[in-house]
Formats: structure tokens, sequence, C-alpha cells
């Protein structure tokens, strides 16, 4: 049989066989993409930190929930449940528990916080942006603690001899910085963390979330887009911010549950003075 020579032929057949090998390669990427939002990394860091005595003290960190959907509730519950499996000496939230207040988003935080009543570890939060942005912030507040966490908005309580500060929303200027601890095992939540630099020096560290890592990230967990208040830290320890600063990736995602070379963390954090 003569090869089949005709070139409109040939052109669309090879045609056909890139939109093929196109649309195989899309399909591939969002599988995978969906697949990396739900695969959650357990993060244990051991850190060294100056004028910090507390030694050997753990807490877990557990950040950017934005449980809106039943895939979101699925790993915010599942995050929750290997923060509590560590035993620490708390749970640390930092905020962003939800993207959207539909009354069906408020009762899926809900039934995510309700987890916390599976065991009796003591539960701290700050909130977020998008918490206020979504307008309801009552409403977010009250599923927001309806498990127990207690949050705190520019207040400072004791937890195993460490003082902790939760800062409230600096995106939307509710923080009050002046109202930091500084000096021996202090411990600051804020949820955006390049407001590291608006913070007193003298804090031992700050937690944030908000930055996902970037969320849709290069191979290497390279990130090409993050918002506005985690533009210079990203994630990891920055051990030389003004204060020694941890970025966690997250949990959730915005938008889409999509995550690419930029999986979900929840933090193990062992603290000791350097
Ligand atoms: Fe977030």
């Amino acid at each position: 049989m003569l090869p089949d020579l005709d070139p409109k032929r040939i052109s669309r057949r090879r045609f056909l066989k890139a939109m093929g090998f196109g649309s195989l390669a899309a399909v591939g990427t969002i599988a995978y993409g969906e697949q990396t939002s739900m695969d959650i990394e357990t993060v244990h860091r051991e850190l060294a930190l100056p004028n910090w005595n507390a030694d050997g003290i753990r807490f877990a960190f557990v950040t950017d929930l934005h449980a809106d959907d039943p895939e979101a509730v699925a790993r915010s519950i599942q995050a929750i449940r290997i923060a509590q499996k560590a035993r620490p000496e708390a749970i640390l939230f930092g905020g962003d528990y939800l993207t959207s207040a539909a009354p069906r988003h408020l009762q899926n935080l809900r039934d995510v916080m309700a987890t916390l009543g599976e065991s009796s570890i003591p539960c701290y939060g700050v909130m977020g942006n998008h918490d206020y942005w979504i307008r309801y912030f009552d409403l977010v507040k009250a599923a927001a603690i309806s498990g127990g966490m207690r949050l705190l908005r520019n207040e400072t309580v004791e937890v195993g001899g460490v003082r902790l500060i939760g800062m409230d929303d600096a995106l939307v200027k509710k923080h009050r910085p002046d109202l930091a601890p500084t000096g021996r095992n202090t411990l600051a939540l804020l949820h955006e963390p390049d407001f590291v630099s608006e913070m007193p020096p003298g804090i031992c560290l700050q937690l944030s979330g908000h930055s996902h890592g970037g969320q849709v990230c290069l191979p290497g967990g390279i990130s090409v887009h993050t918002p506005r208040g985690a533009w210079k830290y990203i994630a990891g320890f920055y051990e030389k911010a003004r204060n020694p600063l941890y970025v966690s990736r997250g949990v959730g995602t915005t938008g889409p549950n999509w995550r690419l070379f930029c999986r979900p963390e929840v933090t193990i954090l062992t603290l000791k003075g350097s």
C-alpha cells in the first residue's frame, strides 16, 4: 500500500495528534494539581531561637484552611488531626478560615472546627484578610470559634511558659504592634508575613501564613505569584528577618482546589534556645 502523501490529510492527522497530546497533558496537569492540593505534608522543624528557654516545647501551626467546599473540609479536618496527633502544647491557627460566607460554607467551617473537640489540646488563632474581606465578619468569627479555638485579637496569653500574642489582621489595618510583648519566650501569630517589619524587634518568633507558598509554583517550589503581604517572605524559616519568622504554605487554596509543586502544609515546631 502506498503511503498517504496528501499534505492536507497529513497536517490534519498531525493536528489531531497534537490536540490529543495537548488535551491529555492538560487533563493530566489538572489531575496532578488537584491531587497535590489534597496531599498534606507534615513539616517538622526544630528552630533555635534567641532569648528562648522553653526548650523542647512543641506547637502545631495550621493556617489558611479556606474551608469552603467539601474537598477543603476533608483536607482541613485531616490537617487538624495531623496537628492533634503530634500532641503539641497548643495548636495555633493563622487565619483565613473561609473565602466566602455562604451559609453552607459557614456550616462547613463549623464542621471542621468541631474536630477540635476530639482532643483537649488548647487552640488559639488569629484572623486573616479573607475573614475580613468576606464582610460577614461576625458570622465567620462565630464559626471559627465554634469548636473551642480562642481567637486572639491583639491579645496576649501565656501557654506553657510562652507569651503568645495573636495580632489582628494587618492588611485591614487591625493589628496593634504596640501591644506586642518582647523579650524572653515571646511568640507572635500574624497572618501576613511581610508585616514582621512593623513588629517591635525582640520577639523570639513570628508565625505567618497568607502566601500559600505561592500555591501554583514552578518545579522546585519556586513561586510565581504571592499576594500583597507575602511578597518578601513566602515559605520556610527566615532567621534574619526583623524577628525570626516562619512562614507556612498553609492548608487550603484560594480559587480552585489546585496546587502545583507546592503541597499543603501542617507545621510541627519544636522550639529551643540558640
Ligand atoms: Fe489564605
